[in-house]
């Protein structure tokens, strides 16, 4: 008889407890402002996705639906679209998006993508904004994604790419990093693990190989803009209120929105960033 432990039963449940914790919540809380950040993906993703009438598309990792939304409206109303995550509260907000804006044709499921039961063959199209990089095993997660596309169907996602001095956005949050550090607020062992795995899918080789039960992989470097706030203050206060009750001492925070002044323009503070767009096909 084969035993099964906890781990081997629930392989991502370490991001599960993180995505249902403070993590997902303040996601859940913070909606908007994590959209606009990643607002800029979308039409890139779309393009790439391809989706018309009738898809049915799965959305790897939805997080408050906002992507399974735009995909339900573009497949109309003959397709649907179903987007599965492990965090509790971001599907209740999903799902309250969804009533609010009437969306009839998307649906959610609360699993973990890699190990998820979804139906053979039941999608022409999976996709996914960041939400493909949490999992302890990227080709089982991959594979059992390829098992839920029909043949020839499509894989589309998008994720970040390796943090780098030459990268806007990668200098700006080391420069913040270092003054939070410096005033002896270490990053929580929550969003130490969370920037772990965000980062655990940004080698392109790993990428690959990860994709070993697809064709026609191709692995391509996109420059975005990322947006934090109105102005340095608004971003200094949705960066820190990822950390519950911290508070900083007003040096610090002034050197904290001295730091994102460079990056502060009419339409906000915006950063220069790079993601991969990442396209692949079940094969026939
Ligand atoms: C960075 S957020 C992106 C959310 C969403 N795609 C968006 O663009 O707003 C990552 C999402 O992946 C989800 N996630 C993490 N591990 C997962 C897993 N093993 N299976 C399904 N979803 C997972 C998290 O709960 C979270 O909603």
């Amino acid at each position: 008889m084969t035993t099964h432990t906890r781990t081997e039963a629930r392989p991502n449940a370490r991001q599960e407890e993180l995505w249902n914790g403070p993590i997902g919540r303040h996601w859940a809380e913070q909606q908007d402002r994590y959209d606009a950040m990643s607002g800029d993906l979308n039409d890139r993703l779309f393009a790439a996705a391809r989706i018309s009438g009738g898809a049915r598309v799965l959305d790897i990792g939805c997080g408050a639906g906002t992507v399974t939304r735009i995909a339900a409206r573009l497949a109309g109303p003959d397709g649907h679209a179903v987007g599965v995550d492990i965090s509790a509260p971001l599907l209740e907000r999903a799902r309250a998006r969804t009533a609010t804006e009437a969306v009839t044709n998307v649906s959610y499921e609360r699993g973990d993508a890699q190990t998820h039961d979804f139906p053979d063959g039941g999608f022409d199209v999976a996709i996914s904004r960041g939400g493909v990089m949490f999992f302890a095993d990227h080709a089982a997660a991959f594979g059992n994604v390829a098992r839920a596309l029909r043949p020839g169907g499509r894989l589309v996602f998008v994720c970040p790419q390796p943090a780098s001095p030459d990268i806007e956005e990668s200098r700006a949050l080391g420069l913040l990093a270092g003054l939070l550090g410096a005033e002896g607020a270490a990053p929580s062992s929550d969003h130490t693990d969370a920037r772990a795995a965000m980062a655990s899918l940004s080698d392109p080789a790993h990428i690959r190989r990860s994709l070993a039960a697809y064709a026609e992989v191709a692995v391509t470097s996109l420059p975005v803009e990322t947006y934090w706030g109105r102005d340095p203050s608004d971003a200094i206060d949705f960066l820190l209120s990822r950390t519950p009750g911290r508070v900083v001492p007003r040096v610090t925070r002034k050197a904290l929105e001295d730091a994102l002044s460079p990056y502060a323009g009419g339409r906000g503070v915006r950063m220069q960033a790079r993601v991969w767009l990442v396209t692949a096909v079940r094969p026939s």
